[in-house]
């Protein structure tokens, strides 16, 4: 993808349906016996990922305009036993392991198969499920079995207590494995991460799993792109309507505060989840700022956004505690430190995280940026077009779709 320098961006933006939430939605939705209705959820192809995989298990699934309509039962999760392909979708992997009783061996494409998912396996072991590998340890493609029997499972009578790392993958994991058995589990995480599985259970979870009707907010992060676009050029003025504002989420507003940013959201709805509006100007003056373990669990998947920001920033900008991000859609710590040397900008690498001095000239690189067939990496990279000075190339352009399909028209302003 060929992407010319632009030093303006104005106007109102809307955003796809937020992925996390429509995961969520969708797989909540079809516990329920009767009939779950969702509309705008995200077009990106992790939701069919997720749609597909739901069909697999035999849940059906059909479009009427905008509502996406689901009939499943909780039993047809736990009596599957086959095969799911989890595409590159982490969270679909996440939301479905441990829910059959029954033999289900998981897989998914390249990427997802180098993720080590030892969290999550880790504490299902713990509750008496059981793991053969086809490949590596921790790794997919992998085969899962309950065995109820065992001691320290999934006790009918008592609520279990489990402390874990800051994961909202790994959190939801351990809430569904015990929603769909009906039974109550209490979890404590390190630091607070987004908290939608609970907000959806809350509405849905009684006996008897009510449907859910539930209409989806704008995707939180791919608001965070736009906003990034408008910090970086010389002359914007945008607002982004409609967008998921729930506070375990929005750490990167504040953060873009804090550094100086021209930058203010109002909640225009109360509901189970905050929606409202996020306004952007161009911002002169950003300086950068240190975050730590504390910030980055609020804001994973705005990391690579910052690092763009920090490139204008004034000073140094240093994240850290962000091993996690070693282990996404690609390692993209790497990804970022890579790319942002190839464009002759100072960053130096660390376990878990960098620092980045910002405010000093950039320059063509001699080959193409590195998108890493990483959807955020990608668009993170696109966005730097309203701040440098010369043509940028990105490979990978096509993997935006996994999140946001329309992204270079609606974002970049390239026709489709
Ligand atoms: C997600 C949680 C985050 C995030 C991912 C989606 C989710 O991962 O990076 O894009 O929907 O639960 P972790 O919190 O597990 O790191």
């Amino acid at each position: 993808m060929y992407l010319s320098p632009q030093q303006c961006l104005h106007g109102d933006f809307y955003v796809p349906g937020d992925k996390s939430l429509s995961h969520r939605a969708l797989v909540v939705g079809a516990f329920s016996d009767e009939e779950s209705h969702v509309s705008n959820l995200n077009d990106g192809s992790d939701i069919s990922t997720t749609i597909q995989v739901l069909r697999t298990i035999g849940v059906f699934i059909e479009r009427d305009h905008d509502i996406v309509k689901i009939r499943g039962g909780k039993n047809k999760f736990l009596k599957f036993s086959g095969e799911i392909h989890c595409g590159n979708s982490g969270t679909t992997l996440s939301l479905l392991l441990g829910l059959s009783d029954k033999t289900v061996t998981f897989t998914g494409d390249e990427s997802l198969q180098s993720r080590s998912f030892v969290d999550q396996i880790q504490v299902l072991e713990s509750i008496g499920f059981r793991f053969s590998y086809f490949k590596k340890k921790y790794h997919l493609p992998f085969s899962i079995l309950y065995h109820p029997n065992l001691d320290n499972g999934l006790e009918a009578d008592r609520t279990r207590f489990s402390v874990i790392k800051a994961s909202a993958q790994l959190k939801s994991t351990l809430l569904l494995v015990h929603a769909i058995r009906g039974r109550n589990i209490h979890i404590e995480e390190k630091y607070p991460t987004r908290n939608h599985t609970e907000n959806f259970l809350k509405l849905t979870n009684s006996p008897s799993l009510k449907p859910l009707k539930y209409t989806i907010p704008g995707d939180f992060s791919s608001a965070a792109f736009i906003t990034t676009a408008a910090l970086l050029a010389e002359e914007s003025n945008v607002t982004i309507h409609d967008v998921l504002l729930n506070p375990t989420r929005t750490r990167f507003l504040n953060i873009m505060a804090d550094m100086g940013a021209c930058i203010s959201w109002k909640i225009d709805q109360t509901g189970l989840e905050p929606i409202g509006s996020i306004s952007v100007r161009s911002s002169k003056k950003l300086s950068g700022l240190s975050i730590g373990e504390e910030d980055t669990a609020s804001l994973i998947d705005e990391i690579p956004c910052l690092a763009m920001l920090a490139l204008k920033a004034h000073g140094t900008t240093s994240i850290r505690g962000a091993a996690r991000l070693r282990n996404k859609e690609c390692d993209r710590i790497c990804a970022i430190v890579q790319n942002i040397k190839s464009i002759g900008g100072q960053i130096r690498e660390y376990e878990d995280g960098f620092d980045i001095q910002g405010g000093i000239p950039l320059s063509q690189p001699k080959q193409s940026l590195n998108g890493y067939q990483d959807h955020r990496i990608i668009m993170a990279l696109s966005v730097l077009r309203y701040y440098v000075p010369f043509d940028l190339n990105i490979s990978d352009a096509s993997w935006v779709s996994i999140s946001y399909p329309s992204f270079f028209q609606d974002v970049v302003g390239l026709k489709s």
